[in-house]
């Protein structure tokens, strides 16, 4: 037993160590592909004859908060470099930048807000430079708002709005989503964390679970949100800034051991009505100690990639659909995961969280979920993190320390141990 501890501690910081020596990270692997859009330069310079349009406008209808779009242009006076950026909410023209990010007076009224993808118009239509027609598959998640696609000329470097489409919305876009589940302090305790559109003045958060077959009952939920203001620079802080929703976290007590519980996320509104996630299910975990089969996974840097072959054709660690499907397939076989830092790589761009965690929600939904602080989500310059760097792109650990739950006596700090069987786990920040 104490051997495995050990093994795993050292396992941990192996991995560390190896995220630590393939670094360079975004150097490496390229940029986030969001930084690439010189958003702060962005204008509207609005043509008449261009147009979007975009079908289905109601998405969801069968409780799904994945679905794909179709986008149709057409455009009078097209050219090679022209692109297509997804933006929620539709209304997406904040027109000043709170935050001055450049000499950049002479171009107002600016856009100022990153959208959540892009593609180029020529995708799915080699000859849209010559046509100026095209359409093309996107796939978009629920995340609390519309969504409007854009047409811009200009290429990354000097966009320009050209046209709008009309609005595409989720038939409930607050929907709670993309459960977590991570341990509590104690081996019995399992947390589930997870993301919607109401704010505890608009309804009550909740989770209603019990063992599989059995009685439900109902433990409620804590609620943590962010402001603009709580980022510590750019893109974070300007274009790349959304709200990112409400964060509730339950608290599971008393669980047995390796029982099967089934949960459902719900919000009861002020009204009395419901609002209800899927069913999920998930294994509770083993006594410290007992004598009984873990199936550990520990790895670092994943990232998250779009299948509609979206963001620059989604050169982007596009492996981490790879690795996710990998651990999907062999979920029956995973009792745990430790995912120990560069958790998203959004580097600023918020929206980017939400397209994580619904990547990874057959996972997470499904088995404890446990992440550590790496440089992509803490360093920025000034802030108290290890390395002096901006690799966070302004989020300084904010969102991580939101987004998922530790057991941490300071979330902000992400030193923890957890228990699971045989393994007792030591989880320290790793350059950051
Ligand atoms: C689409 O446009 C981009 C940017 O101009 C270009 O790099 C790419 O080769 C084009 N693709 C096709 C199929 O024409
Ligand atoms: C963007 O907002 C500004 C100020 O609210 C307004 O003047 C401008 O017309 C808007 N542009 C578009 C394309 O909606
Ligand atoms: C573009 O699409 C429109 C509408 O479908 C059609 O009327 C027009 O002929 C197309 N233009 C070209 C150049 O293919
Ligand atoms: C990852 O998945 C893509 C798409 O299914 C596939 O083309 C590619 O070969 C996979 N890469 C590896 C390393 O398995
Ligand atoms: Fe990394």
């Amino acid at each position: 037993m104490g051997f495995s501890r050990i093994l795993v501690a050292l396992l941990a910081m192996i991995i560390g160590a190896v995220a630590v020596a393939g670094t360079g990270d975004s150097e490496y692997y390229g940029a986030q592909p969001l930084a690439k859009l010189a958003m702060h330069k962005a204008s509207i310079a609005i043509d008449g004859k261009a147009q979007v349009r975009a079908t289905p406008e109601l998405l969801g209808l069968k409780g799904e908060d994945i679905e794909f779009v179709k986008v149709e242009l057409q455009n009078a006076n097209p050219t090679s470099d022209d692109w297509i950026g997804v933006f929620s909410p539709s209304k997406f023209n904040s027109s000043t930048c709170p935050e001055a990010v450049g000499d950049i007076k002479d171009q107002l009224p600016l856009i100022c807000t990153a959208p959540i993808k892009y593609q180029f118009a020529n995708y799915s239509n080699a000859d849209y430079a010559k046509t100026g027609n095209a359409s093309l598959m996107l796939q978009l998640i629920n995340q609390r708002a519309d969504f409007s696609f854009a047409l811009f000329s200009g290429g990354f470097q000097n966009p320009k709005l050209v046209a709008v489409s009309n609005a595409v919305s989720f038939s409930n876009p607050k929907a709670p989503v993309y459960p977590r589940l991570a341990h509590g302090k104690s081996w019995d305790e399992m947390t589930i964390t997870w993301t919607s559109g109401y704010n505890i003045n608009e309804a009550f958060p909740f989770v209603e679970w019990g063992p599989e077959g059995g009685p439900q009952t109902r433990s409620s939920a804590g609620t943590l949100t962010f402001s603009r203001n709580s980022m510590c620079g750019a893109p974070a802080r300007t274009f790349g800034w959304r709200h990112p929703g409400y964060i509730h976290t339950s608290l599971l007590k008393d669980l047995w051991p390796n029982a099967i519980y089934t949960y459902k996320l719900g919000h009861q509104l002020l009204d009395g009505t419901y609002a209800w996630s899927k069913k999920y299910s998930f294994k509770a975990s083993p006594y410290p100690g007992q004598d009984s089969l873990q199936r550990v996974i520990i790895f670092g840097d994943m990232g998250k990639a779009e299948r509609d072959g979206s963001n620059e054709y989604s050169n982007y660690q596009p492996g981490s659909l790879n690795t996710t499907d990998q651990l999907i397939k062999d979920l029956n076989n995973i009792d745990i995961v430790f995912h120990i830092g560069d958790i998203t790589y959004a580097n600023g761009y918020i929206s980017q969280w939400d397209q994580f965690t619904s990547q990874i929600e057959p996972i997470a939904s499904t088995v404890p979920y446990m992440i550590a602080s790496g440089n992509h989500e803490r360093d920025w310059h000034g802030t108290g993190s290890f390395y002096d760097t901006d690799d966070s792109g302004g989020e300084c650990g904010v969102l991580a320390e939101t987004m998922f739950y530790v057991p941490a006596e300071n979330r902000a700090k992400f030193w923890y141990s957890t228990d699971f069987g045989m393994f007792r786990v030591l989880h320290c920040r790793y350059r950051t």
